[in-house]
């Protein structure tokens, strides 16, 4: 078993133990194991929100875009180097998550004239499915969807851990195939795809490669310059801290700014923005993908989060997911197999990010009693999984470690059983 001295043990050592303190916690009793999905509050946000109200957007009033007009691009190049290994110039925070997917597709799909195949995975998350649905209607393209889903036909768990493999990919790339697209940590196994090795194959295939990220920035050391990665795109909210629906981000790589071009071609895309000209073109490097005005709101979320992220380095970041992924699958196999759990996630840690998926026919029930019962939140994700998460500047060992306490003596007294339908329909 493993001790609470032991995990103490492990907080006094860890060198980002100090952040922790930087985040507003309003329960100190609460095991927040949710950080996958919606990052904590940092206190510095609070203080530079309030100061951006009072004195630029209050006091500044329009003449504050003469130096907030290219903050999307300053924003991104922070984020790039904190948290992508991308040098600066191929970033942009801006928009959502999907909308970013969108066009990071259709552009890559427009530099491949000709070609009329695009690829996804069924285990993806369902916006990047649904919206390259659309798309494979809006251009009349096949749409080939590889069959990774967790989920056998009659809805249980089939053993998968749905990473992508070089094998399975190998069998659907044709030189038809213009865009291969996936999710870089998938969302509900946790397992993390080899970006690397895959981009290689596809590359060779004459196929572009759109990565979602948003599972795996903050808590994953991405390197897309070194990685050849073409387009990526991703949320801030999860381990980048950045609040509830905080502008997200695109990347497009340098050596592909000239060649793609925006499905949408805004204002803010325009070579000479002011100028007001007829007829668009163009402008160069990463203000060639801007569409619209920024939140500048938003951004300055982004800017307070990702600043503490490049601060504690990435590096020790996901050294910290490693060791807090590993403690939470050894718990798991000392109190949570033994009660029915399975776990979807791989045991090799350089083969996942922060969050481990545990799989039980109650998984639901058992998710929105401890939050009910047990004062812990992790996260439910069907069919049947709970997804428990280290948020490495926000949880201490310790907190994890007392969730799973928790989440074994829960189960164990099958309190769980006696909940009534869910109330809410978002899980
Ligand atoms: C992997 C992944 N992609 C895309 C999205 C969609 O993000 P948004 O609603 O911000 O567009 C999410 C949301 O959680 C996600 O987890």
């Amino acid at each position: 078993m493993i001790t609470q001295a032991q995990v103490q043990e492990l907080d006094r050592k860890d060198p980002l133990n100090k952040y922790i303190s930087e985040f507003v916690k309003n329960d100190p009793n609460l095991c927040y194991l949710d950080g996958n999905s919606l990052g904590r509050l940092p206190k510095q946000t609070i203080e530079n929100i309030n100061d951006f109200l009072t004195n630029e957007w209050g006091k500044e009033l329009v003449n504050g875009w003469t130096h907030w007009i290219d903050e999307a691009q300053r924003v991104g190049d922070l984020v790039g180097e904190a948290s992508l290994g991308a040098k600066s110039g191929q970033v942009l925070v801006t928009d959502t998550t999907s909308i970013n997917f969108y066009r990071a597709c259709k552009a890559a799909i427009s530099a491949r004239p000709g070609r009329k195949t695009i690829i996804i995975d069924e285990a993806n998350f369902p916006t990047d499915r649904y919206i390259l649905q659309g798309i494979a209607k809006e251009l009349n393209l096949k749409l080939v969807t590889i069959q990774n889903d967790i989920r056998s036909d009659s809805g249980q768990y089939n053993g998968s851990d749905e990473s992508i493999t070089i094998a399975e990919l190998e069998k659907y790339l044709t030189d038809d195939v213009a865009l291969v697209t996936f999710s870089i940590i998938q969302y509900r196994s946790g397992a993390l795809n080899d970006v690397k090795e895959l981009t290689k194959l596809i590359h060779k295939n004459g196929s572009l490669v759109v990565w979602d990220a948003s599972h795996a920035i903050g808590v994953v050391d991405l390197q897309f310059d070194r990685d050849d990665v073409d387009l990526a795109i991703g949320c801030t909210y999860k381990y980048g801290n950045s609040g509830p629906g905080a502008p997200a981000w695109i990347y497009v790589s340098q050596k592909l700014q000239n060649e793609l071009s925006m499905p949408i071609q805004g204002w803010f895309a325009q070579k000479d923005q002011f100028i007001m000209g007829s007829e668009f073109e163009k402008a160069e490097g990463m203000r060639g993908f801007q569409i619209a005005s920024p939140s500048i709101l938003g951004l300055r979320c982004v800017k307070t989060s990702f600043e503490m992220i490049k601060a504690a380095s990435l590096r020790t970041i996901s050294e910290k997911a490693a060791i807090g992924t590993s403690l939470m699958i050894e718990m798991f196999d000392e109190s949570l197999a033994p009660l029915g759990f399975e776990l979807t996630t791989p045991r090799d840690s350089n083969r996942r990010g922060g969050h481990i998926s545990i799989h039980h026919i109650d998984a639901e029930k058992i998710a929105r009693g401890l939050r009910i019962d047990k004062n812990v939140i992790p996260d439910y994700r069907v069919p049947n999984c709970i997804r428990l998460a280290i948020s490495p500047l926000t949880n201490s060992y310790e907190e994890i470690w007392q969730g799973f306490i928790r989440i074994a003596d829960y189960v164990k007294s099958g309190n769980y059983q006696h909940l009534g339908e869910a109330k809410s329909s978002v899980t």
